[in-house]
């Protein structure tokens, strides 16, 4: 017979689970034991784990489908044998694990687990005691670079895009304890500061001592813009204020510094308002560094000459597009910023994983870049992980580039306070502005305009465009912010409802077990456990809205639970004759898996709607 070994930690038994991890990766690990011991010669083929949806419970909750591309290989091999055969191997070689109840060969050669009610009812209670602990994942330092808006010109809805995924890109790496580096590189750089200042110069002359009244950076910007295009003498000094900015010229650098702030305020109030943090560093900061990424590059021979510029090609072989690293009139771009940056956040930084979340339109650019950092010898592609996390554009109702009714682009700020506005609509015409107090009133609209504009761009692949809807996103029905932060009031009021006599949820787990008996609490018990899958499917290539849609099964799932089973009984008075405790702790713990996950996604839980 065959020797069976307790696998992946200590525990005994169920009872003694108190690790968070990941029920597919630990089956994987399950299986895998099972397979280099039945069959090592196959003992490096990946393993296929799968939730079984419930509609077909009976057979298990997981099921492991090697079976059947085993006997294929083997038949290449010359060896006969039924996928039936090869799952009774596989059954036979599994290490005993605490969170399985038993295993089983069904179907064509399915081997189906059942999970242990024990080991659930544990896991959810840990839930409730600790908190959600994450998977243990290996860790590593990142720097997620996403907002980075330009000085004096719109920040607009690309930019919006940008900060609402990279916000919770950072949240769910920071989750899973990675060591995470938040930037905004801001575009605080280019050419465009040359003409900026020489207009501050002529229309507030005294700005060295006083600060200049320029709250609309975007027409002083235009004013300039306009200067630039039709007047010599103009156009002239611009360049040099280029070249004495770059130089580090005292009053140059305090027009560019008064120029920044400006900007910097208003991007200052979108990010509090979104509730979003993020360490500034511009394309300024890497003047010094473009100076000797530079150097390096001619030093290793990477740059040619290209009609008075200095080029770089990606590859030996001159395929792709090459990078302007130094333009004829010796300034740098955005490709040199990119590169000196690049090499910063590997040889300074010891990032081991770098993210950009910026719109696919940009994705040649990235390309390019990594490749070119490659070719140099900056990255080590097995030792760093470069990605571009990009996302398609924003469109309106009508399915065109999202504009105003006049054909501007849109305001942020003025975008944000039309949520505000529809979300207060929304609320009034449900009539809780009679129930609510005047703080609970003002959180709650807060809550679903901030979270329905944020949610509708999470919830869909980032890769593709999104139509921009105050309509459907407010919708209470399907998956929603509203619905979502609807179902979780609901939640919270059931315990809330019970008084005092639920106050002490501590007490309340010391002497209540939590039963999965209905096949409604099994479901639910599965579906909230299933969330370390989930957070790991999501942080493998950032993509959020399997996070969204988790959380729409949770609520879902919770819904059918709450209809069949019932937590408080009253009688026609309205009074309390009944209260099924296990099951309160059950929405207790689906409150608290949503309430972890309405972090990631960065919507503000309330506990009155
Ligand atoms: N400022 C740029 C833009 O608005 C985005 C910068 C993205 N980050 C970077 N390292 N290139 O398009």
């Amino acid at each position: 017979s065959i020797i069976r070994q307790s696998i992946a930690y200590e525990a005994k038994s169920a009872m003694e689970v108190t690790e968070s991890f990941s029920i597919t990766e630990h089956l994987e690990n399950v299986f895998a034991r099972a397979i280099s011991l039945a069959f090592p010669e196959y003992g490096n083929i990946p393993v296929i784990i799968a939730p079984v949806n419930s509609a077909s419970a009976k057979y298990g909750d997981y099921q492991c489908n090697n079976a059947m591309g085993l006997a294929k290989k083997m038949k290449e091999m010359g060896v006969n044998r039924t996928p039936r055969d090869i799952a009774n191997e596989l059954q036979k070689c599994c290490p005993l694990s605490p969170i399985i109840n038993k295993l089983e060969v069904g179907g064509a050669g399915f081997v189906n687990v059942y999970l242990s009610k024990d080991y659930a009812a544990q896991s959810l209670k840990n839930i409730l005691r600790h908190g959600i602990k994450p998977p243990r994942v290996l860790k590593r330092r990142v720097l997620v670079d996403f907002s980075s808006p330009n000085i004096a010109k719109q920040m607009h809805v690309g930019h919006l895009r940008s900060t609402i995924i990279g916000e919770s890109v950072c949240r769910l790496l920071e989750f899973l304890q990675h060591d995470v580096i938040r930037i905004n590189h801001l575009g605080d750089w280019g050419t465009q500061f040359g003409m900026l200042i020489a207009h501050l110069e002529d229309r507030f002359p005294d700005f060295l001592n006083k600060s200049p009244p320029i709250g609309d950076l975007q027409s002083f910007y235009k004013e300039s813009k306009k200067r630039f295009d039709t007047e010599e003498e103009f156009k002239k000094r611009a360049y040099n204020r280029v070249v004495s900015l770059q130089s580090g010229e005292p009053n140059s650098r305090k027009a560019w510094q008064l120029i920044c702030d400006v900007s910097r305020q208003e991007f200052q109030a979108i990010y509090d308002r979104l509730d979003v943090t993020l360490r500034e560093r511009g394309e300024s900061f890497y003047q010094s560094r473009m100076l000797s990424v530079v150097d390096f590059l001619r030093n290793k021979n990477m740059l040619e000459h290209d009609e008075g510029r200095q080029i770089m090609w990606p590859n030996e072989d001159r395929s792709g597009i090459p990078l302007t690293i130094v333009k004829s009139d010796g300034g740098f771009t955005y490709d040199t910023s990119d590169m000196a940056a690049i090499r910063h956040r590997i040889e300074e930084e010891h990032c081991t994983w770098i993210i950009y979340v910026v719109d696919s339109g940009q994705s040649t650019h990235f390309n390019t870049i990594f490749k070119a950092a490659e070719r140099c010898c900056i990255l080590n592609p097995t030792a760093h992980r470069v990605h571009h996390v990009q996302f398609g554009v924003v469109l309106g109702e009508d399915g065109k580039k999202f504009k105003t009714r006049s054909g501007d682009t849109v305001k942020l700020s003025d975008l944000l306070n039309e949520g505000m506005k529809r979300s207060l609509e929304q609320l009034r015409s449900r009539g809780r502005d009679e129930i609510l107090t005047a703080q609970e009133l003002f959180e709650a609209q807060e809550a679903v305009a901030y979270g329905c504009i944020k949610y509708s761009d999470l919830c869909h692949n980032r890769i593709s465009d999104y139509v921009f809807s105050f309509d459907k996103m407010l919708d209470d029905r399907g998956n929603t912010a509203v619905y979502l932060l609807y179902t979780y009031t609901r939640i919270c009021s059931i315990a809330r409802n019970l008084g005092d006599d639920f106050c002490y949820l501590l007490k309340v787990l010391d002497t209540v077990e939590i039963v999965l008996n209905h096949e409604k609490e099994w479901k639910l018990a599965k579906t909230l456990l299933k969330m370390h899958d989930i957070m790991i499917k999501c942080s493998k290539d950032l993509f959020l809205h399997f996070l969204c849609e988790f959380c729409y099964e949770v609520c879902t799932v919770f819904t059918e639970f709450y209809d069949s089973c019932y937590c408080i009984k009253k009688n026609k008075d309205g009074e309390i004759i009944e209260v099924n405790r296990s099951r309160v702790l059950m929405c207790e713990a689906t409150a608290a898996v949503l309430r972890q996950c309405f972090y990631i996604l960065g919507l503000k839980p309330v506990s009155k709607l």
